[in-house]
This record gives C-alpha cells, structure tokens and sequence, in this order.
C-alpha cells in the first residue's frame, strides 16, 4: 500500500483521465512536483542504534487536539471525483485511523455532514479569504458550529494558477458536483473571489469571527513564518500547495528547518508536499514538524480500494513512521531531533 507507484497506478485505473490530471498533475513544468517528493529523499537518516524502544508512542496534539499519530489528511477539493462519498469516506478513514482531517473550503460535503460522519473525531476547516468578508464569515461561523477545532487559512492563492495538465490551464469539473461550503456564490465565483489584497493584518479576522486558532498553510519562507506567528497563528503549514499554484518554488524539505527555527517555538509547524513514505515523515519530524500532511496518497487509495483502503493508507503510514522512530532509537515523535537527519549521498535521482 505504501509504495506511492502502484497505489497511483491503481488510482489511474479507476480515475477518469481528467480527474486523474486534476489530481496527480501540477503547474508549469512541475518542476516543482518532481522536487517535493525528491527532496525528502536528499535527505538521509542517522540512526540511533542501542536504545530501549520497547514501549513506541506515536500519540501526540496539534493545536491542543489529540491525535493517534502525527499525521493529517491536507485540504483537497472534490472528493466526490473519487468516490460516491466524497469527504465522508475520507473523514471516516481518518477518524477510524486516529489522524487529523482537514475538509478543503471546495469540499462536495458541507464541514457539517463532514463533522456528523466522524462522530466527533476532530478535524479542522480549511478557508480562503474571501473579498466578500462577510460571506467568508458566514463559511467561518459554520465551520465552527459544525465542530472544527481549527480554521485553516490557505495564503498561496494571490494569482490564478495555470495546470498544465488542461488545455485551458484549468480543470472544469464534471456537472453535477456540490460544494455546499460556497453554495452562496458556487464554486467558479468562489475561486476568482479570493481576496488577493490580503495581508498579514487579516489573519487576526478569523479569530475575531470565531474564536477558533488559526493554523496558516501555504507559507515557504521563515520571515513570513514568524510574521504568522506574531500575528497569532497558532500553527503553520509548511506548503507550496502540492506544486500546483507556480512551478519553481522550493520543495517544502528544503524550507521546513529554515521555517521551524524562525518561528521559534511561537507556533506549531507542520508540513506537506511529496510525503509518501514513514521515512519521509520521520525526516520532517526531525527537522522540526510537529505533524505532516498528505494530500494525494489518501485520495490515490479512496479511488483505488475505496474507504477501507484509505483507511488501511493511513494505519500503513502511521506503522511505518513507528517503525522508522524504532530504528533511529525514538519511543516518540518528539524524540527525533534535528541530528537525524544528514544530506543523502550519494544524492539520489529523479
Ligand atoms: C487534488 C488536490 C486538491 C487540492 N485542493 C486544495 C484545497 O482545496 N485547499 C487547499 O488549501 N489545498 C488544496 N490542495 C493542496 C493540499 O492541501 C496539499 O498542500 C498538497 O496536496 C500536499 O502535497 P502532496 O499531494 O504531495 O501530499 C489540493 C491538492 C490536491 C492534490
């Protein structure tokens, strides 16, 4: 199941070419693409050897919610391309495997029908910033009735981003699918009303609607880290989006120690892009991450096996980072330290 290749193949097979695209694909020459998963594996592991790891403990809290392991699902719209229950199948796999889910703002599932299928297992709310301020609100107070523990404020949208899988640079999704969070405005009106005067003065709006913390995604820089942090985000996300808004930014491996040291200890950091393997997750815990994310390897398996293979993904991945912890002589995420982790060499291909 781990094996990122055949999983995706699996996925292919049962994907329609488009969604396939929409999903695997990412901006430009996806440069980019190739480098977040390459740039885990120019990475290289220190282990520990001789250290009493009997008693391994992989629990641990993001924004003060327990979780079974360190790991989330990242925001992705339109699950429904994958499976006849959408964002549901994926909650009820993370919710069974004890991992965090995050329900994307363009989700065919309202945050209340998502919340309703955990049964009360946390998730957090992901949300752009509207120019409608007062529409975005409106989204923001129903993530928090529904139960949303966190509101996540995606920040990588200040252009309109060009897939280079479609013609027009655009997925169109099929007819027929609904995004009941923007069921104001629909889907289309949604993504070209994003605020893109948004500043770092903004991000105080969401708490101010809603009480909840704030985790911003979509940061690649340790200044405007710390400036989340000052402005009180109570988490990071490491991200450039999967790829998928410009090629030729950095892969987030290469970032996420920069970014772990400018906020220091001011927010919780987590990160995604090209985190496929527990070696993978045990590298980004090292450099500092308190969780990682993964956006494509849960959709691959809900397409492919359905929410029983979403949820055996998730348990693969929460075994394989246990192992991994094992080897390098860790009983606990927050025992991989920073020493763990040295330039691969030879560097690796591809
Ligand atoms: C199909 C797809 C849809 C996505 N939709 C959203 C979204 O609606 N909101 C968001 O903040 N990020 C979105 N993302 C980005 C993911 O949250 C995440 O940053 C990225 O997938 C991580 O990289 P990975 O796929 O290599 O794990 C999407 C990614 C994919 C693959």
């Amino acid at each position: 199941m781990l094996t990122p290749d055949p999983l995706e193949s699996a996925a292919r097979e049962a994907l329609s070419p488009e969604s396939f695209a929409y999903i695997a694909g990412g901006s430009g020459d996806e440069v980019t693409l190739r480098a977040n998963t390459a740039a885990w594996r120019a990475y290289a592991l220190r282990p520990h050897v001789l250290r009493d790891v009997v008693e391994t403990d992989l629990t641990t809290t993001v924004v003060g919610t327990p979780l079974a392991a360190p790991i989330g699902i990242a925001p992705t719209a339109m699950h429904k391309l994958v499976h006849q229950d959408g964002e549901l199948a994926t909650a009820r796999a993370a919710a069974a495997a004890g991992a965090l889910m995050t329900v994307s703002m363009f989700a065919n599932h309202s945050y209340a029908d998502v919340a309703e299928a955990m049964d009360g297992a946390p998730f957090w709310a992901q949300m752009y910033l509207l120019r409608d301020h007062g529409l975005t609100r409106e989204l923001a107070v129903r993530a928090k009735e529904a139960g949303a523990r966190a509101l996540v404020v995606c920040v990588d949208g200040a252009a309109v981003p060009r897939r280079s899988r479609f013609a027009g640079g655009a997925f169109v999704p099929p007819k027929g699918l609904a995004f009941p969070n923007v069921r104001e405005i629909g889907l289309t009106k949604a993504i070209t009303g994003l605020d893109r005067a948004m500043t770092f003065d903004d991000l105080t709006l969401f708490p101010e609607w809603t009480g909840l913390p704030i985790v911003v995604k979509g940061v690649q820089r340790g200044d405007d880290a710390a400036r989340c942090a000052a402005a009180g985000a109570a988490g990071i996300v490491v991200s450039n989006h999967g790829a998928r808004q410009f090629d030729g930014c950095t892969p987030t491996a290469a970032v996420l120690g920069e970014i772990v040291d400018a906020v220091a200890g001011n927010a919780e950091v987590y990160v995604d892009g090209g985190i496929r393997s527990g070696s993978d997750g045990v590298k980004a815990l090292a450099l500092g991450a308190r969780a990682v994310f993964a956006g494509r390897p849960p959709l691959w398996a809900l397409a492919a096996h359905g929410e029983a293979g979403a949820t055996a993904w998730l348990h693969d991945f929460a075994e394989d980072i246990a192992r991994v912890l094992a080897f390098c002589g860790c009983r606990t995420p927050g025992e991989a330290t920073r020493d763990l982790v040295a330039r691969a060499w030879p560097p690796p291909h591809g």
